[in-house]
């Protein structure tokens, strides 16, 4: 039986509770994989916590209907509920703060020093501080999984610690971005710039303050961790350099066709001279890479590899479920290693 304690209730925290109960009984016969979750804290619901698993079907009813959380409340602190609680991972999915990590960094701190291991799609902790928490879950016989911080549930990290491995990486260039690729995609019928990006927000691909996605800061953490994470480097995300989308006129557009090409917000990671190089910018892709013919909030990556050349990846970059596997198949990878019980 795995206990499982959930940080942040948003999209991501039911997202992944509705894949756990619609796949119980599939996740128990496949894999022998049993949960139960003890323990969530949230700021617009409040923190609860029973050892013998909370009432799931109420905290969802609740949650849905925006009312606080009635049943097993507890008076601790996030930090306190972590380390007291007897999770045996915690899932981190509060907000993302690319300037300081926010308190994302004290919750992965508190469940990773008390032994409990973390699976978390927040990118603070990963792009930031990513060798801290690594050295802390190491220390303390625990695991500090990441896959939902790049592309959501499609295979990135995972991929390139399991099926690629031995396969040396000396690049990889692809599509961080869902919204700006959305917002290129539609540019390309005709939509300028400002028209597009109020289009995005009103579908909710974008957010209120788009500056995180358009600037690229979004991909620049994203940059940041596969840097660290894949090529090994100790790069910071200020050592990545960072340009957006906001340049791109109609023009832009209209001359990358004439070239049998087209804008794409260009994440790259590439060693060089034994150093490893990072870099967000827009460029002109030829139609006949791959990643041209990736349009809309899709994300798409390629690694330069020694014994397989090129190998491109395309799938979803966020959503609910989408996102939400990406914590399940983190949970299953520390069952199946036995490192749960
Ligand atoms: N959604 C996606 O498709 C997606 C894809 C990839 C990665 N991610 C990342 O996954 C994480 C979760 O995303 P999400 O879409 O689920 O976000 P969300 O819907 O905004 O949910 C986050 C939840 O955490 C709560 N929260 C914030 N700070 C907290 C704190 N200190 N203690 C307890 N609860 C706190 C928020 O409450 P309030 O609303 O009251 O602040 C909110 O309910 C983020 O870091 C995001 O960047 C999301």
């Amino acid at each position: 039986m795995t206990n499982i304690a959930l940080l942040g209730f948003g999209t991501v925290g039911k997202g992944i509770y509705e894949i756990l109960k619609d796949k119980e009984v599939y996740l128990k016969e496949k894999y022998g994989f049993d949960y139960k979750i003890v323990a969530i804290s949230d700021f617009a619901f409040g923190n609860v916590y029973n050892p013998n698993g909370l009432d799931m079907e109420l905290m969802m009813e609740e949650a849905l209907a925006g009312k606080k959380f009635s049943k097993d409340v507890v008076d601790m602190d996030n930090v306190t509920l972590i380390k007291e609680c007897n999770a045996d991972l915690m899932c981190e999915l509060t907000y993302t703060d690319l300037s300081t990590g926010g308190p994302a960094i004290d919750h992965c701190k508190a469940a990773l020093s008390s032994g409990k291991h973390v699976v978390t799609s927040n990118k603070g902790p990963a792009a930031l501080y990513y060798p801290e928490m690594k050295k802390l879950a190491d220390e303390n016989g625990v695991t500090f999984m990441i896959e939902g911080t790049v592309c959501a549930g499609t295979p990135i990290i995972n991929l390139t610690d399991g099926p690629l491995a031995g396969c040396e990486i000396s690049k990889i260039r692809g599509i961080l971005n869902g919204t700006t690729n959305y917002m290129l995609s539609e540019m390309e019928k005709g939509m300028a710039y400002d028209e597009v990006l109020k289009v995005a927000q009103e579908l909710g691909y974008a957010e209120a303050d788009p500056t995180g996605d358009v600037e690229g800061h979004d991909a620049r953490g994203k940059v940041t961790i596969l840097a660290n994470i894949v090529m090994g480097a100790g790069i910071k995300i200020a050592d990545v350099s960072c340009e957006g989308i906001t340049k791109i006129t109609l023009e832009d557009i209209a001359k990358a066709k004439e070239q049998n090409a087209r804008w794409k917000l260009i994440g790259s990671v590439e060693k060089k001279d034994g150093k490893v190089i990072g870099s967000v910018a827009p460029e002109m892709v030829d139609m006949s890479h791959p990643l041209a013919g990736v349009m809309g909030a899709t994300n798409a990556l390629t690694f330069t590899t020694d014994l397989l050349g090129d190998v491109t990846i395309v799938g979803p970059g966020a959503g609910k479920i989408e996102t939400g596997f990406s914590i399940l198949t983190d949970i299953l990878a520390i069952h199946r290693n036995k490192k749960c019980c």
